[in-house]
């Protein structure tokens, strides 16, 4: 094929591409267009995959072909196998996996430039672009790979702490971009090796000091890093696609980022230097330190209660991930609603490990969309509502996050559970949540606690409601 043909016919298809990706982002918005949307995006990454290997200047399929068949099994495996629950840790690994890739193309490039072109300067827009991907992208592989293996419990999930941490941190990132800015004036293959190694270093002690409870924040973060270092690779290679691709995933991180953030009630700075999560839990004593009554209820009379309910609210958490309760949990409904009862659930925009981890649950066992109110809407709904049942979900429904000024959840806006008539918590024992921190809603006087797996309890109590 004439070699001009051939080079607009891939900068169609990466156009192409380019659409897809960005209808795929739509769509991902919203539960019900977000399997069409993971298709289409998947439809926009096989074009493109094709289309660069179609490049005039690939030499040989061979290496080619075998990352494809080695990389291609070992994602298909994972996917499949991975918890839905260990999401989050895949997608850190993933991520890393992005920015590991951005600082190795950096590297290679400048190796290139500093076999031909050795003690000059490189050209001002490959400089950028390599130190960019080059550092961004190294800090992104070591701080992923750290949120990983917190998450997986490869290390300690506590903020790891250290003195003078901070300003050591200062310091190494102002050497490593001394370094870099150095090593596009003067090619040299070494200078950039020691500030991508002191990269990586960076990369592992900004993360270390970060509790295992904000670790989906610094993912979402780190994928926006990950995305800004796979762009500037793009205006390194002159690939239009990897310049869109990568500016989307660096927009939709950060807007991520915020959003978690928001819904935590914390800024990026205190999620990256308040090392959160490090104790502070408030004891649950009374006044004169005597421990607090917890009350507890059969599924045979919750049965009862519940069918004689006018409105009931149910709010899952972790636990019911956890517990794979998404079915049992919408037969309930069901039978609640043939019964008359208005039933309705209420998310909270971080409840489970993940954004959208409670829609993507619920969406997996059909419960309607319309019963489904985020949190906003939910709120005003409690004092109306006669028993609410929080399944496996804990820091999202801690009254001390609005009650408690002293509480480190303070200021995070929760699901009002305790404005309703009745709670009753379903969880295994009286263990904190993903916060580490004690929750006060269990030892309410209108609180019934019902113990045991989500799965199992909620399997019980349907077989209690049929029978009443
Ligand atoms: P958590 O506060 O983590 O509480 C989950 C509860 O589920 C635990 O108290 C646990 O108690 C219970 N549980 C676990 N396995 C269970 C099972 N098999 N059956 C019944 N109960 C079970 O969950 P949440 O309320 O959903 O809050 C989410 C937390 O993650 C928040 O702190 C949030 O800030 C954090 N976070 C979330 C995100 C996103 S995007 N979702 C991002 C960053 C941080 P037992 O062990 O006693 O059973």
């Amino acid at each position: 094929m004439d070699a001009a043909l051939r080079a607009d016919l891939i900068q169609v298809a990466y156009l192409v591409a380019a659409f897809c990706f960005i209808l795929g982002l739509r769509w991902l918005s919203s539960p019900r267009t977000a399997r069409k949307g993971n298709l289409v995006a998947a439809v926009g990454m096989a074009i493109a995959l094709v289309a660069t290997v179609a490049d005039a200047s690939v030499e040989t399929y061979v290496w080619i072909a075998l990352a494809a068949v080695v990389g291609g099994a070992v994602g298909a495996i994972v996917a499949r196998r991975v918890q839905m629950t260990a999401m989050p840790q895949l997608v850190a690994l993933l991520n890393g996996l992005g920015g590991g890739a951005a600082a190795l193309i950096a590297l290679a490039e400048y190796h290139r430039e500093s076999a031909s072109h050795a003690g000059e300067s490189l050209p001002p827009v490959l400089a950028v672009g390599v130190m960019f991907s080059a550092i961004v992208g190294s800090i992104s592989f070591s701080g992923s790979i750290v949120a990983f293996a917190k998450l997986q419990e490869l290390l300690p999930g506590r903020p790891i702490t250290w003195p003078g941490q901070k300003a050591l941190n200062a310091i190494g990132a102002a050497v490593a971009l001394g370094l870099a800015v150095y090593a596009s004036f003067d090619i040299a293959d070494p200078l950039l090796w020691v500030a991508v190694a002191i990269a990586l270093v960076l990369g592992t002690a900004a993360v270390l000091p970060i509790g295992g409870a904000d670790m989906p924040v610094v993912i979402a973060f780190l994928n926006a890093c990950t995305g800004l270092a796979a762009a500037a690779t793009g205006f390194m290679l002159d690939n239009t696609l990897l310049i869109i691709a990568g500016t989307l995933v660096g927009a939709s991180g950060t807007l991520l980022t915020k959003l978690m953030g928001d819904a935590m009630n914390r800024s990026l700075a205190n999620v990256l230097f308040g090392a959160f999560g490090g104790g502070g839990a408030a004891q649950a004593t009374g006044a004169s330190g005597e421990a607090l009554p917890v009350l507890e209820i059969s599924p045979s009379d919750l049965a009862a209660q519940l069918v004689y309910a006018r409105r009931v609210s149910i709010v899952p958490g972790y636990g019911l991930a956890v517990a794979q309760a998404q079915h049992p949990v919408r037969e309930l409904a069901d039978l609640l609603g043939e019964r008359g009862v208005q039933v309705s659930f209420a998310i909270h925009p971080v409840a489970g490990r993940m954004p959208g981890h409670m829609n993507v649950l619920l969406a997996e066992a059909d419960v309607p969309y319309d019963q489904l109110l985020e949190m906003e809407e939910a709120n005003p709904e409690f004092p109306q509502t006669d028993v609410v049942l929080v399944i496996g979900a804990n820091d999202v429904v801690n009254p001390a996050a609005r009650d408690d000024p002293s509480s480190p959840l303070h200021g995070m806006p929760i699901l009002e559970v305790d404005r309703a008539e009745t709670v009753i918590v379903f969880k295994r024992s009286m263990a904190t949540g993903f916060a580490g921190i004690e929750n006060l809603l269990f030892h309410d006087p209108k609180t019934r606690m019902l113990f045991g797996d989500a799965r199992k309890s909620l399997v019980q109590l349907v077989q209690e409601v049929q029978a009443v």
